[in-house]
């Protein structure tokens, strides 16, 4: 499909106001931007040069200094005007994110949806960035303002091409920052799609800056730049990690939304219908390739045989295939390694004395990958411990409801987490004895704009989403009002 013919298409940076970067670049490079489902070269974008990339730090930088004094008023009108252009722009926006990323239409359409509700939510909730009056000890007035972080940095995975971005910039254009923003090098296209809608939507020259290239040059410059105040980050622990460490010397704020283990915990006392749908859905959504996706099925043995038995019925019947095909319910993976990591967690289980419920033993090799059920799962397996992003759903039996918390924080992680049960006092109890930034309670999916999305333990640092999402971009300044007479 020729990607060129979508009025939403650009595959130049933006810094500044400016579109750069057609034909040769500075660097004289491009990056390939290829179909996983077809292999087809869609687009390139350019490598930019380290000169470049600093550019956009200092076109961020002069940027904010007029950003800021705009009204809260005047910022929201811009971000529900490119709120409105994203609706408008739907479906090219869906059909782009299907080209590159591979998930299916139905899918895209509603990340497109889901990505432009950041938008509108934080056109709102930048309105409402309210400070404190303190009532002091003595005859001093205590006052909070909440101001601006500055120039900030985002660099964002390829899971969620536009999910990923808003849920970054429009918190941090709300608050009044600017932002540079590094899309992932497998999916720009949606993210310089959204940047021209941005533009059109009249977000000022420089307040949006977007950057492709070598992401090892970017995340350095980006991080050890004393300019840039904050960085967020979504991706895996260890670059993660990497960021955090480049990113001390110049004591910045971070948001790190890292790698997660999502255990679903499944009660004799569920709703069982309702559990094997949610699963389905949170487990298969984007072909697993979410941070939040079911990674550990653990299931009560008085319904073990039962839920296995439903929820193979409705994985054989999932439709892989390439996301353009309206009928197709899962894509291929974002590129052949993500398959062999899939492989391996299956032969690894099989080897451990896991069984294969339904799917395929061996998977082919590239980028598909069937969806496969796996019983007789124990703790000691790759897949107990390592996050899969891939269709494998592995099931685990537990017995009691101690058991079952202690093999649910079993791991580094602490992302997301889901419990079934039609118990009110269970499932208090439960949620409060996990370990997670998140909790679905009889849902498979959690997160929407006006929720405070993110982790603990290795699996990050702050929030995306709700109020939490905008304080992540405020500073606090307190004033003191001394000697009132
Ligand atoms: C993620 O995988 O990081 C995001 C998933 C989501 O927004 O549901």
């Amino acid at each position: 499909m020729d990607v060129t013919a979508l009025s939403v298409f650009e595959n130049r940076c933006l810094i500044n106001g400016q579109w750069i970067g057609t034909g040769e670049t500075a660097s004289g490079q491009r990056i390939d931007v290829t179909n996983p489902a077809t292999g087809e070269l869609l687009s390139s974008v350019p490598v930019l040069s380290e000169a470049q990339i600093h550019e956009s730090v200092l076109t961020a930088q002069a940027a904010q200094v007029l950003w800021k004094k705009y009204s809260p008023q005047q910022r929201a009108d811009i971000l529900k005007k490119w709120f409105n252009l994203m609706h408008e722009h739907k479906d090219e926006l869906a059909t782009l994110l299907t080209l590159e990323q591979g998930k299916p239409l139905k899918e895209s359409r509603g990340e497109i949806t889901y990505a432009a509700s950041y938008l509108e939510w934080y056109a709102e909730e930048g309105k409402r960035a309210y400070g404190d009056i303190i009532p002091s000890a003595d005859s001093s007035e205590v006052l909070v303002f909440k101001e601006p972080v500055g120039v900030c940095a985002a660099i964002t995975p390829w899971n969620f091409p536009a999910g990923m971005i808003t849920r970054k910039v429009a918190p941090a254009l709300a608050a009044g920052c600017t932002m540079i923003l590094k899309p992932a090098s497998e999916t720009p296209l949606t993210a310089l799609a959204l940047a021209k809608l941005a533009t059109e939507a009249g977000v000022p020259a420089g307040v949006l800056n977007v950057v492709t290239g070598s992401s090892t040059l970017i995340g350095k410059i980006l991080t050890e730049s004393p300019v840039v105040k904050k960085l967020s980050f979504t991706g895996s622990t260890p670059i993660g990690a990497k960021l955090m460490e480049q990113s001390a010397p110049t004591i910045k704020k971070l948001s790190l939304e890292l790698g997660g283990n999502a255990p679903v915990l499944v009660f004799n006392d569920c709703n069982l219908e309702q559990a094997v749908q949610q699963v389905l859905d949170c487990k298969f959504r984007n072909a697993g390739q979410t941070c939040v996706c079911a990674n550990r099925i653990y299931i009560q043995s008085g319904i073990y045989d039962e839920f296995l038995e439903k929820l193979a019925q409705k994985v054989s019947q999932l439709k892989v295939g390439n996301g353009l095909d309206e009928s197709t319910t899962v894509g291929p993976l974002i590129n052949a390694k993500a398959t062999l990591k899939v492989q391996e967690q299956i032969d690894d289980a099989l080897a451990k004395g896991a069984e294969l419920v339904t799917g395929t033993a061996v998977q082919q090799p590239g980028n598909w990958c069937v969806p496969t059920v796996l019983k007789n799962v124990s703790q000691d397996m790759l897949c107990a411990k390592e996050e899969t992003f891939g269709p494998l759903a592995p099931v685990f039996v537990f017995e009691t409801e101690d058991e079952a918390v202690q093999y649910a924080n079993d791991t580094e992680f602490g992302l997301a987490s889901y419990v079934f049960t039609q118990d009110l006092n269970r499932f208090i109890r439960v949620s409060r004895a996990l370990e997670y930034g998140m909790v679905g309670v009889n849902t498979g999916i959690l997160s929407n704009e006006a929720a405070p999305f993110g982790g603990v333990k290795a699996s990050g640092l702050g929030r995306e989403g709700a109020k939490y999402g905008l304080e992540d971009y405020l500073e606090i300044k307190y004033v003191c009002v001394g000697n009132i007479t």
